[in-house]
């Protein structure tokens, strides 16, 4: 009989300070998970000062939680896993550090994982994957489509030219005068409001799986201000809904044709944004067509968590992956 493998995953890379015990790869022993989003709402956004220092104050007793719900003990602990990059480096490092020590002190082997990797493992944690499989993954950071053929295995098909999906959300709410972060409160508007505004859809050239956001972003922010200087009224609801039509047409659109190009047999979406319910009904409608599986994890499993850390994690060490002591936060870590 297989042994059971009980990993640890821990996550600092931008402004939850999150551990995860996880067994077997996908049976979620604990995930305790310590936001800061209250620290940095009045700045508008992270402040990665702020985001390193909480990671400090934070990361043992989360540490601790994580041990106490999980109820094994360090000898059952197969290895530790952590987010090495991309990130906040100060935030980053706190994990990798922390990781490191623990590695160390208990004698465990140690794993460095790609945020990304984390975020499409996360749906891991709900069904089996079947291979080929294609990730739209789309967060604060990132905005990718990302095919793989098997377990850790990431080719990167399309990724955006300049703003993430989220950063769009967030950068639009900041106009609408929504808190940060504002991708939540822009999904709420948006299901109040109608499309009115004609906003543009960037398709780039034919065939490409690249996004681009910024031409949107500034479509949104001219037609604000030329309102405004007109004296005119724009219902914001209307804007968001307008907004995050165009958003989620063109995710929708480049998914399924990369789904149809490279013949997939599940297509799973990950990261932050895709806890967005206008994106959520529109690739249900689109995939329930045809007949590959969509996978989309519950809410609290789309947004920064180290469950997801742990799971990508197994599959790295069950790989024979391993990271030397000389392991760094890499806040531009490719993902391969
Ligand atoms: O994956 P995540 O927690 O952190 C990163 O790795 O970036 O994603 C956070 C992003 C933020 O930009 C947030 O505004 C966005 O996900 N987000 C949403 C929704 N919920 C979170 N965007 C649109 N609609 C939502 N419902
Ligand atoms: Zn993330």
């Amino acid at each position: 009989m297989k042994k059971d493998t009980y990993i640890m995953g821990i996550e600092t890379s931008c402004d939850e300070t999150a551990v995860a015990i996880l067994k077997n790869g996908t049976e979620v022993l604990s995930n305790v998970v310590a936001s800061q989003i209250e620290s940095h709402k009045r700045f508008g956004g992270v402040v990665p000062e702020i985001a390193s220092r909480h990671h400090v104050e934070q990361m043992t007793i989360v540490l601790e939680e994580a041990f106490n719900q999980a109820e094994v003990t360090w000898e059952q602990v197969d290895a530790i896993t952590v987010t090495e990059g991309p990130g906040l480096v100060g935030a980053l490092l706190i994990g990798v550090n922390m990781a490191k020590a623990i590695a160390f002190a208990k004698q465990k082997p140690l794993v460095g994982v790609h945020h990304i990797a984390g975020h499409i493992y996360a749906n891991r944690l709900e069904k089996e994957f079947e291979f080929p499989l294609l990730a739209l993954v789309v967060s604060g950071g990132h905005t990718e489509l990302v095919l793989m053929r098997e377990h850790g295995n990431y080719e990167v098909i399309g990724e955006t030219l300049d703003d993430a999906a989220g950063e769009a959300y967030d950068k639009v709410a900041r106009m609408l005068k929504l808190p940060y972060p504002g991708g939540p409160h822009v999904d709420r508007m948006a299901a109040e409001g109608e499309e009115t505004i004609p906003l543009p859809r960037a398709w780039l050239e034919e065939g490409s799986f690249n996004f681009s956001f910024s031409g949107l972003k500034s479509s949104v922010i001219n037609t604000i201000h030329n309102a405004e200087q007109r004296g005119e009224k724009i219902n914001p609801a209307d804007i968001a809904a307008s907004f995050q039509a165009s958003v989620v047409e063109v995710l929708t659109k480049k998914t399924y044709q990369a789904a149809i190009k490279h013949n997939v047999k599940q297509v799973i979406v990950a990261g932050g944004v895709a806890a967005n319910k206008g994106l959520r009904q529109a690739l249900n409608e689109q995939f329930v067509k045809t007949d590959i599986p969509l996978l989309i994890p519950p809410i609290n499993l789309c947004t920064d968590n180290a469950a997801m850390i742990a799971a990508a994690g197994t599959i790295a060490y069950e790989q024979g992956n391993r990271s030397g002591w000389d392991m760094n936060a890499n806040p531009s870590l490719v993902l391969k």
